[in-house]
């Protein structure tokens, strides 16, 4: 049995190894208990504000004009630099700038735009199932849960076919490099050819989401080119890792709970709310930050302007009070208004696509395959951005088939 010691003060939330413990679940339940709010002093972040309860994510994430996403969303600039972007990127923009700039993608994650690319994402999960099919082992990371985000987003950004390999290179070193500098390095490559490409599409534009970012005007003015590229750069990054992540974890979580896997493969399993409670289990994103505009109260506490407060959604999205028996993984779990993909309005505008792509995955993978082996122990990413796994290696037994 997991067992958790409970000190005065919380454990360092901002170490991804607090993420890889047994029992991170069991302390922040403890502390929930406790108080939902705490201050955590930490060396490399400063003082934060931890929220763990669901009411204090939606207090938080509801309310733009007492807490501001201009200062960063996410932790890992430090205490008194604002990450590039800020007030350019949508992410990193309050309203009214917020809405201009969300009201210029958001047809392409309208739900019609979303059940058009429903069949495209079908026929790219069952391909990339099927090769793994055929595999020894397959890295589920690679080749499974980047492949598809990959391709899609491309589509939607508007990548023309001749540089989609050497974009997937890039993407891939950007994402899956062995050293956080080959990270580093390979997304700096990328924004030059986004810039390239961006300059083409202000002469040539097409329907895709660079030309509308770099041709279309916010309060009759264009945006700098250099804005309209992070923008891009923000929603390529959002619309891969976010989601190989979740699918990674989700696959993980399958493994360990058979009986969800089964569940899967039953009549009347419902793939909406099954998705829906991989989402809420996973919940990769492990936090949002804001940063308190005016002095105010939270949870009785006084917060001061300038006070950075971060919503740690894996504790909100296992809080008892909104979830029945939450560490439970139930994939006919309803209600489930999860916070995964954040809440008010920065909610996640790529949350339908997600969804497909995660329905069209399992659905894939509990037809074809009658089971999925771990191979070797995963391999974790060491982030609190998008806590995931670097490389799982896995082989997929198909069904029918001789094991
Ligand atoms: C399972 C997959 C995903 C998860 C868990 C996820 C999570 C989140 C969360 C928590 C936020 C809120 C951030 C905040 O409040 O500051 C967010 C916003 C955002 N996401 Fe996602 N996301 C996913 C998929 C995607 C996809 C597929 C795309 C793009 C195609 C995308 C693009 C974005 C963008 C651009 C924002 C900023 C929206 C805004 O500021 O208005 N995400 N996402």
């Amino acid at each position: 049995m997991n067992t958790a010691t409970t000190t005065t003060a919380p454990p360092d939330l901002t170490d991804p190894a607090f993420w890889a413990r047994e029992d991170s679940h069991l302390v922040l339940r403890e502390l929930r208990l406790r108080a939902p709010l705490w201050r955590l002093e930490t060396e490399t972040e400063g003082p934060l504000w931890c929220a763990l309860s669901y009411a204090l994510a939606g207090e938080v994430l509801g309310d733009a004009n007492r807490f501001s996403s201009e200062r960063g969303s996410l932790l890992g600039t430090g205490t008194d630099r604002a990450p590039a972007g800020a007030g350019k990127m949508m992410a990193l923009t309050d309203p009214p700038r917020h809405r201009d700039l969300r009201g210029l993608v958001l047809p392409f994650f309208s739900k019609r735009k979303t059940a058009e690319l429903t069949e495209r994402v079908a026929d790219l999960t069952r391909q990339v199932v099927r090769t793994a099919l055929e595999a020894e082992e397959t890295d589920f990371v690679r080749d499974i849960s980047t492949a598809v985000p990959l391709t899609v987003m491309c589509d939607l950004l508007g990548v023309p076919d001749e540089d989609r390999d050497h974009v997937v290179h890039m993407c891939d070193r950007a994402f899956l490099g062995n050293t956080p500098e080959e990270r580093a390095e390979a997304h700096q490559q990328l924004l030059p050819y986004l810039f390239s490409l961006g300059l083409r599409r202000q002469s040539d534009p097409r329907d895709d989401i660079i030309s509308t970012l770099v041709t279309h005007t916010v309060n009759g003015r264009r945006l700098p080119l250099d804005e309209a590229l992070l923008n891009c750069d923000n929603i390529l990054v959002g619309g891969v890792q976010t989601v190989r992540h979740t699918a990674t974890m989700a696959m993980l979580a399958l493994t360990r709970h058979p009986h969800a896997w089964q569940a899967m493969r039953e009549d009347g399993y419902d793939p909406e709310l099954g998705v829906e409670e991989l989402l809420r289990w996973t919940s990769v994103g492990l936090h949002v930050l804001r940063t308190a505009r005016v002095d105010t109260e939270l949870a009785g506490q006084r917060i001061r302007a300038g006070d950075r407060v971060v919503v740690w959604t894996p504790a909100a999205n296992r809080d008892e009070t909104e979830f029945e028996d939450p560490d439970r993984l139930r994939l006919d779990r309803t209600p489930n208004r999860h916070v995964a993909f954040g809440w008010g309005p920065h909610y996640c505008i790529g949350a339908p696509l997600a969804r497909v792509e995660l329905a069209s995955l399992f659905g894939a993978l509990t037809e074809a395959a009658e089971r999925v082996e771990v191979l070797r122990p995963p391999v974790p990413n060491r982030s609190i951005i998008n806590f995931g796994l670097d490389s799982l290696t896995v082989r997929l037994h198909a069904r029918g088939g001789t094991d």
